[in-house]
């Protein structure tokens, strides 16, 4: 009942007017935001859920981020419109982009949300590993392709740098 593309150019609006609907007023003021300024997503994770009549339901985007010397992937912003809250959109939006950030060679995603919700996806507090303020670290969560990858993994989460 929803078709899932990856996003277009023509979608990038209708997306930014969903995440506009579903999260708190300022949201680009968040920290996370910074570590997105002038670096593009990761084009084949982000992706666009949309319903039977074509209208966006749902969208996921990932970005590159550095930690230290190592890369991983941001995860978010992730929402889902509140008509369809629910219903397993966002569950299956998180699950199908991951198994494609598998697929794609990225072993470690990291995110800052609530910690109740992403454990059901085998996401985990990160130790070590810094957002820039103003982050709660409980809310600094990580999810390892395998075990192990997050291992030895720690300090401040930057712009995404070629290495
Ligand atoms: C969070 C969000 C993406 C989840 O999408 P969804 O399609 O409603 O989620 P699903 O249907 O896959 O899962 C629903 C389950 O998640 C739970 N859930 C949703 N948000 C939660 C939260 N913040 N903390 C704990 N549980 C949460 C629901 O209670 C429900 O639980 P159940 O399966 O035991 O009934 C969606 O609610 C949303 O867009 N929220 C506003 C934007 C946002 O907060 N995005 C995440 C940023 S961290």
């Amino acid at each position: 009942m929803f078709r899932f593309e990856v996003e277009s150019k023509n979608d990038w609006w209708e997306v930014e007017a969903l995440y506009d609907l579903c999260f708190a007023p300022g949201r680009t003021a968040l920290s996370s935001y910074r570590l997105r300024e002038d670096v593009a997503p990761v084009a084949d994770l982000s992706i666009v859920a949309r319903d039977d009549l074509g209208i966006v339901a749902g969208a996921i985007r990932y970005w590159p981020v550095s930690i230290g010397g190592d890369v991983a992937l941001l995860l978010g912003p992730v929402a889902v419109h509140p008509t369809h809250q629910g219903e397993g959109l966002g569950g299956a939006l998180i699950h199908d982009s991951m198994e494609r950030a598998a697929r794609l060679g990225w072993h470690r995603v990291m995110l800052v949300g609530d910690e109740p919700y992403y454990r059901r996806f085998g996401f985990q507090r990160l130790s070590g590993v810094v957002m820039p303020p103003p982050t709660n670290p409980d809310r600094v969560l990580g999810h390892g392709v395998s075990d192990g990858v997050w291992e030895g993994v720690a300090g401040d989460v930057t712009r995404f740098q070629q290495g």
